[in-house]
């Protein structure tokens, strides 16, 4: 008997033990033999692994077996994306040995997808010496200006008001969320995902809230009431749709690694994850010209972004996303998460802030979406130390991410789902 990585099980082999979701929920009983459908499910629940017979039998591939020259490929890709890691810590080790085997099995398979930011990455820079030299922003200035929760539909602001109401009761929440038929079934697909884990169906934003609580589909809502507000931005210099992925990659990612250290709630990831990069979409949005001199400008790749926005701008995505954050009246542990998440130590929520920042280092390794940053960002704090996750669990959780992140994904951006 041995334990198969869930990517490389395949149609016809027999499992020799139960098959439990990450919950322990039964999926399948030992004996049973799996197929395309079943596999697929698996990957949808956020299965890990599974016993089958033997690795001969499963066909397990063995990455060591790919062509060197693959291998060697992937390796300098990965390198590329590590640059700012000279020194690596075993965190990054870990992190970096794991998207190797990726990238050469993907390079292997001809399923090699280009990065995202690929287009924009080889675009020849084309600003001008004036362009670099903009008058730098007032931060304060562009907070005050932002109309969007003005302008945004009611039912949206009626959801983000709900944040700071106390009485705010599971009926009014309901009620309000109903109103929108599309989010309401947006966010009962969300909390019947695996990121949640119950076993009982949700079909009503009532039930969810009895067995979520009233903060968690508060939360949920408030998410899907930010995204809309930057859903007309133009997809010249960032595209929206993976700028949201890496977001809600963050969120799930911060989620899981929550849930990993045995800590209880967590309740502000999701959102908090949405939130965390807002700063440079209020740019893009009002000030592309400003976006642009940063996305272009020579010394990206070689610094972190942030470095740049502070040179151009006069104040970082992170500086300025908490300022409008506290416009808008969030709960105060919102803006400490997003100001602080490059820099996890200076936090007042220093857990929390430590578990955003370990998730957008992981979601930028993987390459899941693209935050307008190249490189995988430095890391600031210890991921065993300071998180409480062990190298071994992360190792497990990798996997479990890739395939949650996708699921979580098609729920926002209703792809062809697997199943
Ligand atoms: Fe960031
Ligand atoms: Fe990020």
């Amino acid at each position: 008997m041995v334990q198969i990585n869930i990517s490389f099980l395949k149609p016809g082999m027999k499992l020799l033990s139960d098959l439990t979701t990450p919950q322990g929920n039964l999926l399948l009983p030992a004996g049973s033999l799996l197929d395309e459908r079943i596999i697929n499910r698996c990957k949808k629940w956020g299965v890990v692994q599974a016993d089958v017979e033997s690795p001969e039998q499963s066909g397990q591939e063995d990455w060591t077996e790919i062509d060197p020259e693959l291998l060697s490929q992937a390796k300098t890709q990965v390198q590329e994306l590590f640059c700012r890691h000279r020194h690596p810590s075993q965190f990054i080790k870990v992190l970096a040995g794991d998207i190797v085997k990726q990238k050469a099995a993907a390079l292997a398979s001809e399923e090699s997808a280009p990065l995202e930011a690929e287009e924009l990455q080889q675009q020849e820079p084309t600003f001008s010496k004036q362009e670099l030299d903009l008058p730098k922003l007032d931060a304060d200035r562009i907070v005050s200006n932002t109309e969007e929760l003005a302008s945004l539909p009611e039912v949206f602001a009626k959801i983000i008001n709900t944040l700071n109401d106390p009485d705010t009761t599971a009926d009014s929440l309901a009620e309000i969320i109903s109103y929108d038929v599309n989010l309401s079934a947006k966010l009962i697909k969300l909390v019947n995902s695996p990121l949640y884990g119950l076993i009982q169906k949700v079909d009503s934003i009532s039930r969810a809230i009895s067995l979520l609580g009233l903060q968690t589909v508060k939360n949920l809502a408030v998410n899907a009431s930010v995204m809309e507000m930057f859903k007309d931005l133009s997809p010249d210099l960032l595209d929206m749709h993976s700028f949201w992925k890496h977001s809600i990659a963050c969120g799930v990612v911060a989620q899981l690694l929550w849930g990993s250290s045995g800590r209880k709630g967590g309740e502000v990831f999701f959102l908090s994850g949405t939130l965390h990069d807002i700063g440079r979409l209020i740019i893009l949005k009002d000030h592309p010209e400003y976006m642009r001199a940063v996305l272009l400008h020579p010394e990206r790749g070689q610094k972190p972004l942030y470095q740049l926005e502070k040179k151009i701008w006069g104040f970082t995505h992170f500086e300025l996303g908490a300022k409008l954050i506290t416009s808008w009246n969030f709960p105060l542990i919102f803006s400490d998460l997003v100001k602080y998440h490059h820099f996890p130590k200076k936090a007042r929520y220093e857990g929390e802030a430590t578990n955003i920042h370990f998730a957008d280092i992981i979601v930028h390794a993987l390459e899941l979406g693209e935050s307008g940053e190249k490189n995988v960002p430095p890391v600031e704090a210890e991921f065993n130390k300071d998180l409480g996750v062990s190298l071994k669990d992360l190792r497990e959780l990798l996997e479990q991410i890739k395939h949650l992140v996708h699921h979580i994904q098609n729920i926002f951006f209703q792809e062809k789902d697997e199943e």
